[in-house]
């Protein structure tokens, strides 16, 4: 604490003597030079300040080391008393807080932190851990501030301690990193500001998540962590490592960064995270309290302690040290604390009572961080691992890879909501300060920021929750959505806004993931501002739903822009381009009498083509049949249907397992997938089709049934070919419910391996039926083969690689030679029994048929050593796309129709991925290497960034490095060190040599 204040004092003193300026036009002051060479996919984060007001108050108390001693000639059990708050899964996340709806779990997480402080507060021995900082924070605000002081002694005695302590425990499969960093970086900062140095967890603690991402390991390196705990693995991985000592491990998490700069402890827990069985002691438990008064019946202490050093024992047999943790306590216990403490207190006592009497076991009050000190200092070498954690099942023929893909529509919402939040972010620094204020009284990101933190969690965006559930969180992102929305149409006009804010009239169009846009823009003239979040320009194609038959396009500069209307959908096409984290400006107009736009047509499209791909399609089916990238003459056979998987519960074949699938689990009962096609006969299957081409866009749709139909679109100078599928709803009268794919059948010779991303940044080798760590008996032939995809998969051989950038996380395979399947919706009639007791049967008020989802893969063939350049721009213009705002009738002419927060674009290898609002005076800049140090020629090399010349509106005064979730500055970040095992784990990949 102490050397943490002086070291900021230093910053202080460094920055003093100028002051951040926000207008335009005034002279930049030469204060630092902040040259910084970014290497590979290494996030650097900093802040940087203006004039920094100290916040900091001068705390006199120190943290006090406070485990409890160990004794090295015993064994040690850590018990770790601790409560799993699921940050929303069958009910709210705010009626878990409450203990609201009991009918439906019996959970109330604030009697959980009363009844916890006033238990450690009766004996100092006591340990707690607490872990989600979303529901810490909404009971912390409600304490007094004599309470408030009472738990900040806890902290700093050591007797309370901050575990993981980001804003939710984030699921792996499902999540975007920059989401991930940014919840992580809202708890770890609320912690901070609250408790400073000793509230600052050491340990990351994903109990629960069903998989573990190597990216995850990556970031929770990076952001400072000792190490890293888990309870969730493979059932057959686990029985290895358990027989080989090697439940604890070293993770290298990055094959780009050097170790061990990725490198992370990693522990699995003896059982899951719950107590060991005969000991929960928890109101919700129903095992025997000890009975320790000899005057009374059924005297237990013998039989308690006696069980006790069983468990203990075996447990110690499948470690590598003589100290060994147990998780005392699960999904919201410690309600009735008293229960627990006074047993626990109880068993420490009469265990360690035997050591008199030559027992070697000794049992403790501890927590993560005081167990993993033990097992540094035991200094010994520990397995490398290099891969991940998926998939995870719990026995054969349960795979928990449906939550990859179940509820599409959520998944997309959450994506695009984060675009929207790093816009709003943006906007919120590049604006200055009147953006900050909001004349409506909206304009905060703060609404946003905590419905993105909140989805992050492992049942929230994974879709393993209950409907209601979702709905509750579908709800909190739009809230967040309306906060920075008007905001965000303000600040295009922020040189004019004082004057004339009352006469913008602000249209939005929503950007509705889960139905088909149905709003219809019928105005005569209006434009529209097209903001761009990344670094660097984009053109975009912006489709808009209108009523007129022909319209004109000028952009800011007042030149036309080529646009055209397509009749079948209403639809006004044009290419906008934006500036990197800028905004341009386009006026559209409608013709009276113009004529309608020329386009041809055909029923039976074979060929569409620009001047990069072509693409023909099989005469006799109608489906994709090869595409050709022109500018690199290379050619592949390419055929695409739709399938769909089910388990049927009533299908002979069942002996194996009765497991259905269900929100978790993805289990069909027949690996051969049915064909979704409107003709009976699936042999002769025919795709209805048609072929417009307009001149900025050839587009082949296609109907495969009543419920299934696709738009193959090639933009004139596109790089990419989209594919847009729509699929819903689920046909379930059969009383089947159905997992639908798409599947690429390719002449790629991809001999069982495919690739996919970890939380959207590295990239992963998979093989089929292969695990790197252990000797897999696959059971599950395409469950078992299924992986998470983020925000892109490929397949390759040694001249080919076709690239899929999906616009979601969804799970897919590559199940026979040159194919890729993902799997787009699901639609099913079974729980699946680990928890949810729901169908995942989504519908909704506008399709209470059945939910309808539509979304878009973006395909692109290139060459394998050169793909990275293609496929890692194109995959963020994906994940961070431009916002459009509206506005009805003539423009003021003083506003300002292009503006760009950048001087420059940054270099291709440099990705912006934070610019966010810190404090009054200094912004939070996260600037990332985004190639893998293997992956491209020109754009793995080290970059050098001039911070002093990034930004048009703001000066730099200073700045100082941070950890990634910046708590924490760089230079003060020391971690463990831990020495990996000679001849364990593989070497890092070259997926691609670089010759
Ligand atoms: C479309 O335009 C026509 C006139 O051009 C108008 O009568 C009609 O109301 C418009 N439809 C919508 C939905 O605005
Ligand atoms: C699925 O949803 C439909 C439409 O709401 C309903 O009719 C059907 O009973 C549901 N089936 C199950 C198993 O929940
Ligand atoms: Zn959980």
């Amino acid at each position: 604490m102490a050397a943490r204040k002086q070291q900021l004092a230093v910053v202080l003193l460094f920055l003093l003597g100028g002051v951040l300026s926000f207008p335009l036009g005034q002279d930049r002051k030469d204060a630092l030079t902040c040259g910084y060479e970014v290497s590979y996919l290494y996030s650097f984060t900093a802040l940087c300040f203006g004039l920094l007001l100290c916040v900091c108050s001068w705390s006199v108390f120190v943290c006090v080391q406070s485990c409890h001693a160990t004794k090295p000639n015993m064994l040690n059990v850590h018990l770790v008393p601790h409560t799993h708050d699921d940050v929303g899964w069958l009910k709210t996340v705010d009626q878990y807080f409450y203990g609201d709806r009991n009918d439906i779990q019996h959970a109330g997480v604030q009697y959980i932190l009363d009844s916890v402080v006033d238990q450690l507060l009766k004996n100092p021995d006591r340990r707690f851990i607490y872990v989600e900082t979303a529901f810490f924070y909404r009971w912390w605000k409600q304490q007094s501030s004599s309470m408030q002081q009472t738990v900040r002694q806890l902290v700093n005695e050591g007797r309370l301690e901050f575990v993981n302590g980001g804003w939710c425990m984030s699921d792996e499969a499902t999540t975007h990193y920059s989401a991930v960093i940014d919840q992580m970086t809202m708890g770890l900062r609320f912690l901070n500001e609250t408790f400073g140095a000793c509230g600052r967890p050491r340990v990351a603690w994903h109990i629960d998540p069903f998989g573990h991402a190597r990216e995850h390991a990556s970031m929770f390196a990076q952001m400072g962590y000792d190490g890293f705990f888990f309870g969730r693995l493979d059932y057959q991985d686990r029985a290895r490592r358990m027989m080989a000592k090697e439940q604890e491990l070293l993770w290298r998490a990055s094959d780009s960064l050097t170790p061990p700069v990725a490198d992370l402890f990693t522990g699995i827990l003896p059982n899951g995270y719950n107590p060991p069985e005969g000991f929960c002691w928890d109101q919700s438990c129903d095992d025997p309290p000890i009975r320790d008064d000899p005057d009374l019946e059924d005297y237990n202490v013998d039989d308690v302690v006696k069980r006790f050093m069983a468990i203990a024992e075996n447990q110690a047999l499948v470690y590598k040290t003589n100290h060994i943790i147990m998780t005392m306590g699960s999904d919201f216990q410690y309600e009735n604390a008293n229960l627990w403490y006074k047993n626990l207190d109880k068993l420490i006592r009469y265990v360690n009572g035997l050591q008199s009497n030559s027992s070697k076991v000794n049992v403790l009050y501890s927590t993560p961080s005081c167990y993993l000190q033990e097992l540094h200092r035991a200094n010994l070498t520990w397995a490398l691992k290099t891969d991940d954690f998926f998939p995870y099942a719990d026995s054969a023929h349960d795979f928990w890879t449906g939550y990859f893909t179940s509820r599409p529509a959520l998944k997309r919402y959450e994506r695009i909501s984060n675009s929207n939040l790093q816009t709003c972010n943006q906007l919120e620094v590049l604006g200055g300060p009147v953006s900050r204020k909001g004349p409506f009284g909206g304009g905060d990101s703060q609404t946003m920021k905590k419905a993105m933190a909140v989805a992050q969690h492992h049942d929230a965006v994974s879709g393993t929750e209950k409907q209601h559930v979702a709905n509750d969180y579908a709800r909190k992102l739009a809230s967040g959505w309306q906060h920075c929305q008007v905001f965000q149409s303000l600040l295009f006009w922020w040189d004019v806004v004082s004057e004339h804010f009352t006469f913008l009239r602000t249209l939005y169009i929503p950007t509705l993931v889960s139905m088909i846009l149905s709003v219809s823009v019928a105005l005569i003239q209006f434009s529209v501002s097209v903001y761009n979040p990344l670094a660097r320009p984009v053109t975009w194609p912006v489709r808009l739903p209108v009523n007129g038959t022909a319209y004109t396009v000028s952009d800011a500069n007042g030149k036309p822009v080529d646009c055209q209307v397509s009749f079948a959908v209403n639809e006004l096409v044009f290419q906008v381009q934006a500036p990197p984290l800028g905004y341009s400006t386009y006026s559209v107009s409608l013709l009276q009498d113009g004529s309608p736009p020329t386009s041809t047509q055909h029923r039976t499209p074979t060929v569409i083509q620009n001047k990069f791909l072509k693409v023909t399609f099989d005469p006799d089916t109608g489906l994709l049949s090869s595409l050709s990238n022109l500018e690199t003459q290379q050619s592949i056979k390419l055929t695409q249907n739709f399938y769909w998987l089910v388990y049927n519960a009533s299908d002979g074949n069942n002996s194996l397992s009765i497991q259905p699938s269900g929100a978790y689990i993805f289990r069909p009962n027949s690996s051969t997938p049915f064909i979704i096609s409107s003709t009976a006969q699936t042999e002769s299957i025919q795709v209805r089709r048609e072929l417009v081409i307009y001149t900025l866009v050839q587009e082949v749709r296609q109907w495969f049934s009543p419920w299934v139909s696709q738009v193959v679109r090639l933009y004139a100078d596109s790089r990419a070919l989209e594919l847009e599928w729509t699929v819903g709803p689920v046909p379930i009268d059969d009383s089947l419910g159905k997992e639908v794919i798409t599947r690429l059948d390719t002449s790629i010779q991809t001999g069982e391996y495919f690739y996919t991303d970890s939380n959207g940044r590295e990239m992963l080798q998979r093989k089929k039926d292969f695990r790197p760590t252990w000797q897999l008996k696959q059971s599950e032939p395409i469950a078992g083969n299924y992986y998470p995809i983020n925000s892109r998969a490929f397949i390759k051989d040694d001249v080919d690689q076709l690239t899929v950038v999906t616009d979601r996380s969804q799970g897919g395979g590559s199940i026979h030679n040159g194919s890729l399947e993902i799997m787009l919706h699901r639609r099913l009639l079974y729980d699946d029994v680990r928890g949810v007791a729901e169908p995942l049967n989504e519908t909704s008020d506008i399709f209470p048929e059945g939910l309808v989802v539509r979304g878009r893969l973006l395909l692109s063939l290139d060459r394998p050593p050169s793909a990275a350049d293609a496929h890692r721009p194109l995959a963020q213009e994906v994940v961070l796309q431009p916002l459009l705002t509206f506005t009805d009738g003539d423009l003021n002419p003083n506003t300002r129709l292009e503006f760009s927060g950048l001087q420059a674009a940054l270099p291709p290898a440099v990705h912006l991925l934070t610019l966010s609002q810190w404090d009054k005076d200094s912004v939070l800049l996260r600037l990332e290497h985004q190639f893998q140090s293997w992956e491209s020629k020109v754009n793995s090399q080290p970059v050098t960034v001039n911070l002093q010349k990034l930004f048009s509106t703001l000066d730099v005064l200073g700045m100082s490095e941070l950890n990634l979730s910046a708590n924490q500055w760089k230079d003060e970040m020391k971690r463990f060190d831990w020495t990996p095992q000679k001849g364990t784990g593989r070497p890092n990949l070259p997926l691609t040599s670089l010759q």
